[in-house]
């Protein structure tokens, strides 16, 4: 949201800027008065480590190891993820985990170490516990990937929830990714990272952190190898990232280090090792697989806040239709809400929507919804009575229910951190599906609530149910969002069982997955804000979420017709591929940046439409594997180091390498290759791999390469499936995986294995199946033969 948007939009339904000033500042001074009656004063603590270890237990997986302060769970799962929990904290409950989390392994044992310590041996790794309880995990080998140190806790004398600190030492050649969405990564480099799901308040660019959609969750790779670790605790915290330095020729190397502070929440924490692949399987297998999206919504979307109705929807569908430019969905914003109150229609600018609903359908476009959590507070309003009457919305101490300020003025706010009130919001979306809305897009769900000052969010002393154990906002915020999606896709499960929910959702935490996708937000328009989204889908991708992607062309301003049409050619890449910008910027449709850029993002929709089955095959495998569409180019070589620190370009699931374009004035870039050959897939040249090569990249199109070998299905022009083949490598064997779509309901098909091989000059291609090897089911096109 920017700030000039929300005033232009108040002023828009006219209640005007001085008033919205006004009830801005009086929430801010509602939040503080509410916070200074509801939240203990910190006052004196003290401070405490765990101390000499005293004994241990074994238990299944693992055991409980004492010290005279505290003692330490350890249990390795049979997933291979290692978990451990200080002060008594077990893995549940948890809001990240899906179901009741794994079994503990039982060929983990708990023995003696050396010097009074203790160690956990497990297949793929070792934990060793000091006798002052710091904790290292290890590869089978012995080599130490991440060392904590005895973690620290302040704990206030006249009680209350203590703060804990944790260290950690990495090897001095890691690098971390992940937290989350971050504008400034994928790299994350020295700084302070907070996780506080956050609006920034304005157009964001690599600059402003935190944003919507933190998560305790670091990925460090390492030559000696990758792991991720996983702080469950929802609360507030930072995380400060030193990256390392080897020491050159003689001198020593400085390890990396990491320090994560929690305002309270239990210390525990899941770490996962192995290969970049089986760390992310480990982890969709701890905190659910993610949700699959039907195939249209991995086409092309069109968004606009501020279509002016449903007039302006069919004049933007008739422009693409005209020049015959793919669209798959269109997304209508706040501004076709009755007042911009949720699950409302604006009936003056959109009378007939479920008719427009159906006529978009027969062409092949769906419509989507933005919903935001607030409600009005008015009382005779249908919505807010609706959930008044199940005392649906979040209270203060005294138990009064907490206001905030969103669009449509003095709002409560659902809280979602009880099942009673997901269940009554979830059935809301019934509204939303007669209106022939196929999608949802939850917005503002941070939770926002305008603020002239201080957070613009709900009190810290808001009572939330959390599942019946109670607590306040400090322990909710982070998990509002992810409790919003579960309440939609399991509402919306119910109401259509045949069809698969698809929700995507700005704000959210560890396990959205489980319940949809993310977008970025309101990127800003300019260079670094193209760059920022695409940090944000790698970021998000390394953390689980494999389904996200920026508004193309920014959210605010007019982009250059240039900036434009390169924010086009790398959204056509990203999983969520959408257009969309706020109230007052300039226009986003193909058409308005002159007939150049035109013909070139006529290609660059035409050849996401063409990858549609690629695009299809990707998500399903992400569901089964946890493997990101969108992976970093260290992704199957992460001892690669020139690899690790490449941030421009990325791998598009096995088959390809995308390179976009993310200065002003290219028309030429260099591309750092992983191993083995890879083909320019416009020009067919080949190229061998490690290395970095300067390819062209004119304004029509992106360099983008196939690797050698790869079987990758795509759309053929008369609509079907049909494989297309990159020859492989003189004495290389290639090929891939293909899962056709089985439409939008829940049939999981099954994956189909493609193997390709040179016989002479022929590529020939099979089907490997269980019985033997037969002839592909679709026509075959090999490329790259030269
Ligand atoms: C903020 C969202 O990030 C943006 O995408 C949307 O257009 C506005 N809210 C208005 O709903």
């Amino acid at each position: 949201m920017d700030g000039r948007d929300l005033v232009r939009s108040v002023n828009v339904v006219g209640s005007g800027r001085a008033a919205l000033g006004l009830r801005t500042v009086r929430a801010a001074w509602r939040r503080r008065r509410i916070d200074a009656a509801g939240l203990p004063r910190r006052g004196p603590e003290r401070a405490r480590v765990p101390g000499q270890v005293l004994g241990a237990e074994p238990g299944p997986g693992g055991g409980l190891i004492r010290f005279s302060r505290s003692e330490l769970r350890i249990v390795v799962a049979v997933n291979g993820a290692v978990f451990w929990g200080w002060d008594g904290a077990g893995a549940q409950p948890s809001y990240a985990l899906a179901g009741s989390g794994p079994e503990p392994d039982p060929r983990a044992v708990l023995e003696p170490d050396k010097e009074g310590g203790w160690r956990v041996v497990a297949g793929r790794v070792t934990v060793v516990v000091s006798r002052h309880g710091a904790v290292q995990v290890c590869t089978p080998g012995g080599v130490v990937l991440r060392r904590d140190l005895p973690p620290r806790w302040w704990e206030p004398v006249g009680g209350g929830p203590a703060r804990w600190m944790q260290r950690s030492e990495v090897p001095a050649d890691a690098r971390f990714f992940g937290l989350g969405g971050r504008a400034s990564g994928p790299r994350l480099r020295d700084g302070a990272y907070r996780l506080w799901n956050t609006d920034p308040g304005r157009a964001f660019g690599p600059g402003n952190d935190p944003l919507y959609l933190t998560m305790p969750v670091q990925l460090v790779v390492a030559d000696a190898g990758t792991h991720l670790v996983f702080h469950d605790t929802a609360w507030d915290g930072t995380v400060v990232l030193w990256e390392g330095e080897e020491g050159a020729g003689s001198g020593h190397d400085r390890a990396g280090r990491c320090e994560v502070r929690m305002d309270g929440g239990p210390l525990r924490c899941w770490v996962m090792v192995g290969t970049p692949a089986r760390v992310l399987h480990t982890w969709a297998s701890l905190t659910g697989a993610p949700a699959l999206p039907p195939a249209w919504a991995l086409g092309h979307h069109h968004a606009r806040w501020g279509f002016g109705g449903e007039e302006g929807v069919r004049r933007i569908v008739a422009g693409y239709q005209e020049r015959g430019l793919p669209l798959d969905a269109v997304h209508l914003d706040i501004d076709h809400y009755d007042d911009h109150q949720v699950f409302t229609v604006d009936q003056e600018r959109f009378p007939k929507l479920p008719v427009l609903a159906e006529d978009l359908r027969r062409d092949g476009i769906r419509l989507v919804s933005i919903v935001d959590p607030a409600v009005r507070a008015q009382p005779g309003d249908a919505v807010y009575e609706s959930g008044a009457a199940v005392d649906a919305f979040v209270r203060d101490g005294q138990g009064r229910t907490v206001r905030g300020v969103v669009w449509a003025g003095e709002s409560v706010f659902p809280d979602f951190t009880d099942a009673r009130v997901r269940a009554w919001w979830g059935g809301l979306y019934e509204e939303r599906l007669e209106q022939g809305f196929a999608g949802f897009w939850h917005d503002m769900n941070e939770p926002t609530s305008f603020s002239a000052f201080g957070e613009p969010t709900l009190p810290r002393s808001a009572r939330h149910v959390l599942e019946g154990r109670g607590g306040d906002h400090r322990e909710a915020h982070n998990v509002y969002a992810l409790c919003m999606a579960q309440a939609a896709c399991e509402g919306l499960r119910e109401l259509a069982p045949r069809e698969r929910p698809f929700v995507f959702s700005r704000s959210g935490w560890a396990g959205l997955q489980r319940y949809g996708g993310s977008w970025s937000g309101d990127v800003a328009t300019g260079w670094p804000g193209l760059r920022a989204s695409l940090s944000l889908v790698l970021g998000l991708g390394l953390c689980g979420v494999p389904y996200s992607g920026p508004d193309v062309g920014g959210f605010d301003g007019s982009p250059s017709p240039e900036l434009y049409l390169r924010w086009l050619q790398l959204g056509a890449y990203l999983p969520l591929f959408r257009t969309h910008a706020g109230l007052r910027a300039g226009r986003r449709e193909p058409w308005e940046f002159g007939a150049e850029v035109l013909e070139h993002a006529r290609v660059a929709l035409l050849e996401r439409r063409r990858l549609l089955p690629y695009f299809v095959t990707l998500s399903h495998l992400a569901r089964r594997t946890g493997a990101p569409y969108v992976r970093p180019l260290w992704w199957g070589a992460p001892e690669d180091r020139a690899l690790r620190d490449c941030e421009d370009a990325f791998l598009l699931g096995d088959s390809l390498l995308v390179a976009p374009v993310l200065d002003p004035g290219a028309d030429r870039r260099a591309v750092q290759l992983p191993r083995g050959r890879w083909y320019d897939t416009v020009t067919e040249k080949a190229h061998e791999g490690p290395a970095q090569v300067l390819v062209d990249a004119p304004l029509s199109r992106i360099p983008v390469f196939a690797r050698a070998g790869a079987v990758l299905p795509v759309r053929g022009a008369e609509g079907g499936l049909e494989l297309e083949v990159w020859a492989p490598a003189a004495g290389r064997a290639g090929g891939g995986l293909v899962v056709p779509d089985a439409g939008d309901g829940w049939e999981e098909p099954e994956v189909e294995r493609y193997a390709a091989r040179l016989q002479g000059e022929r590529v020939v291609v099979t089907r490997e199946r269980e019985g033997g090897v037969v002839e592909p089911p679709y026509p075959v096109r090999v490329r790259g033969l030269g």
